[in-house]
């Protein structure tokens, strides 16, 4: 049994301890944002925000993660969308999608810590796209940075 705050609310999973946080959160919560793309931790489509930190959840038995808070893409933002979701769609970034929440996720994380992050910082993002919107999407980085940079001022 693994106990967290998922989404702000408290849950207690009775799987197998080293069942992979993706697959807790799919198949018992049925929180299906994050995906599941290699399971080997190299393409950061099950990003989510684990105690603040963006975390590849393929990579996370339940076991490592008794009273931890996890923010999924459908907990991101209450009332409005995130400011990575607002500079996603401005910058018209969506091309298939599949990366898109561990994406948005991922950036979150940065740019909480980081508003206006350096490109080491950028390219160090466990995340990949295989459609082609790399450059979309640093533009929505740039965007959602001076959207949270100016909402914290
Ligand atoms: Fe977790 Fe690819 S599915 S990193």
């Amino acid at each position: 049994m693994a106990s967290m705050t998922v989404n702000g609310q408290a849950l207690q999973y009775r799987l197998d301890p080293q069942t992979p946080l993706l697959w807790a959160l799919r198949e018992a919560s049925n929180l299906t944002g994050a995906k599941h793309g290699c399971d080997d931790g190299g393409c950061g489509a099950c990003t989510v925000i684990v105690d603040g930190r963006a975390e590849r959840s393929c990579q996370l038995p339940l076991s490592a993660l008794e009273g931890a808070s996890v923010i999924t893409i459908e907990g991101l933002s209450e009332n409005r969308s995130h400011p990575v979701q607002q500079a996603w769609l401005a910058e018209q970034v969506t091309q298939c999608g599949f990366c898109e929440p561990g994406f948005i996720m991922a950036i979150a994380a940065l740019l909480q810590a980081s508003p206006r992050p350096s490109a080491e910082q950028v390219a160090a993002l466990p995340n990949r796209c295989a459609c082609g919107a790399q450059l979309r999407i640093l533009r929505a980085i740039a965007r959602a940075g001076k959207m949270m940079a100016e909402a914290a001022a």
